[in-house]
């Protein structure tokens, strides 16, 4: 196994700190959400929109998902259980999440509470090595969660083991376009996010070709990620000025070309 900067064991800590949840909460989404937003109109966004736009990206992957009443969701790196909720409540799927952090998979399993009828569950486990039959989910869905798994390669392939033939995996993650980063940008925005550059957008899908899948959608989302680091940058300004600037850094590293973000709609053959 290669040397990794990073361990499973410094992110299962990161996101176990609750008074870290609890900050995060005030500013990005107060129900928990920790992903990125899709806005309909970039270049007039304004800070308000940006928990609505996190809101448009979990509704743009529904509508390219084809997950249905019938369908089995694996959600991968599930965090607090907002998108799993969500999609059992608008589609009446079946969704099964698993997440690192004990922490999150309890807030998560609370929030499933309020909604009993609901055909879901919560799993403390790593995406690395998932306690699931082959063939045993109809998608595999995960948002903002893959950059921080040092072996990536060995989640990507656990996900295409557990979906059915014809079952599809979407999600979204960050992408690295450059192989060398500055210094400045691997201190304040990659080391910060406990994130170890693996692949640029083109690498990410053919090492999913590699695994088997086939690709049927790569989405290059970066101008809404740098987007999403204004708008956040501006909403923690007065309450957490040190994180709004890492988080003016992180926009000027997407502005640079040193961080980007993608979506991948893949599908495991028939
Ligand atoms: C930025 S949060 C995103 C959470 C959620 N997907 C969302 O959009 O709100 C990243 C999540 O990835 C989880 N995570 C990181 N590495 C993981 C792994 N190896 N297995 C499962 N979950 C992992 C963390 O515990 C955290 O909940």
């Amino acid at each position: 196994m290669s040397q990794t900067k990073f361990t499973e064991a410094n992110t299962e800590a990161l996101f176990d700190d609750l008074e870290r949840d609890a900050r995060f909460r005030s500013f990005w989404d107060p129900e928990g959400s920790l992903h990125w937003g899709y806005f309909e109109n970039l270049a007039n966004a304004r800070p308000e929109d940006f928990t609505p736009a996190c809101k448009r990206w979990d509704e743009y992957m529904l509508a390219q998902s084809g997950i249905t009443a019938e369908s089995r969701v694996l959600e991968v790196a599930c965090g607090n259980g907002k998108a799993a909720v969500w999609l059992a409540q608008q589609t009446g799927c079946e969704v099964v999440g698993i997440d690192l952090s004990s922490s999150y998979i309890d807030n998560a399993r609370k929030l499933a509470s309020n909604s009993p009828s609901l055909r879901v569950s919560f799993h403390k486990e790593s995406a690395t090595n998932l306690p699931f039959e082959n063939d045993s989910f109809t998608h595999a869905w995960s948002q903002g969660a893959l950059y921080h798994i040092p072996e990536l390669k060995k989640a990507l392939t656990e996900a295409y083991r557990v979906l059915r033939p014809g079952g599809i995996f979407l999600f979204d993650d960050l992408v690295s376009p450059v192989k060398e980063v500055s210094e400045t940008t691997r201190q304040h925005v990659y080391d910060r996010l406990l994130f170890e550059p693996k692949f640029n957008a083109e690498a990410y899908a053919d090492q999913l070709t590699q695994i088997g899948f086939t690709v049927l959608q790569a989405k290059d989302l970066s101008e809404h990620l740098e987007k999403s680091y204004q708008l956040v940058s501006e909403l923690a300004r007065a309450e957490y000025p040190d994180m709004s600037a890492a988080f003016e850094k992180t926009r000027q590293a997407i502005a640079a070309g040193e961080l980007g973000w993608g979506f991948y709609l893949s599908q495991k053959p028939a």
